[in-house]
């Protein structure tokens, strides 16, 4: 897994607890914790990192991916800024990640290893992501999708789950398949300020 990954995390863990924790929890998962965003490192670092904080915070392996992936998203984002200038909503993000975000990544990191995700539209304005990785880090995937709709002040609906024998993929390559189907909730509406008097609350005739 690359570096810029383990960043991300560190930068997510400080963000959502403080950086004693991060220590605490390379301590525990008896790693070093030097991470350069270009460097590779095994899996299983992530991994032991992942348990550790899972034991730390008494919080479920899936929660910690999901917690961590939402923060971590925004640490991702800005690595790869001028791809994102044009998207005005959730779903226009979500469906760059394949084509042009994690391609874009590949060259920014040439041997890292993305996962690929496919698209479906769903009833009721939905989006069906197929995360296909020979990791099993759907949950990771969860979380950072959290994030883009942080970033466009979008509350998302999402359900993860295991493509049955009638949805199957044809694709038999990746170890790990779930489909992550997504919905938005709730858009938030710019807040407006009370005290800009520019435009006249009501026309007087
Ligand atoms: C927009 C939502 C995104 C989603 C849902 C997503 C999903 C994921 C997931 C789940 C992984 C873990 C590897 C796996 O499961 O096989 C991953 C890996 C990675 N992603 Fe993304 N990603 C997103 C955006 C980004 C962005 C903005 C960047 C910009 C730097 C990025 C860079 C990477 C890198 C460097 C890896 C590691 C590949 C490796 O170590 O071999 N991703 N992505």
């Amino acid at each position: 897994m690359k570096g810029v990954v383990f960043n991300a995390a560190e930068a997510a863990v400080i963000e959502l607890f403080d950086e004693d924790t991060w220590d605490d929890i390379l301590d525990a998962a008896g790693v070093d914790g030097v991470y350069s965003s270009v460097g590779s490192y095994e899996d299983s670092e992530m991994m032991a990192i992942v348990q550790a904080a899972s034991v730390l915070t008494e919080l479920p392996i899936e929660d910690v991916l999901i917690a961590v992936g939402r923060k971590a998203l925004a640490h991702l984002a800005d690595r790869v800024p001028d791809l994102l200038g044009g998207c005005t909503n959730s779903f226009e993000m979500l469906r760059l990640i394949h084509d042009v975000i994690h391609v874009e990544v590949k060259k920014l990191y040439p041997d890292a290893l993305t996962p690929d995700f496919t698209y479906t539209e769903l009833p009721e304005d939905g989006l069906r992501l197929g995360y296909h990785s020979h990791r099993p880090l759907s949950a990771l995937a969860e979380g950072l999708i959290y994030g883009v709709g942080d970033r466009f002040g979008e509350t998302l609906n999402i359900k993860r789950h295991e493509p049955t024998e009638l949805n199957k993929p044809t694709d038999k390559g990746a170890s790990h398949v779930v489909y992550i189907d997504v919905f938005v909730e709730e858009v938030a509406t710019p807040e407006v300020d009370a005290s800009d008097t520019s435009q006249p609350s009501e026309a007087v005739h």
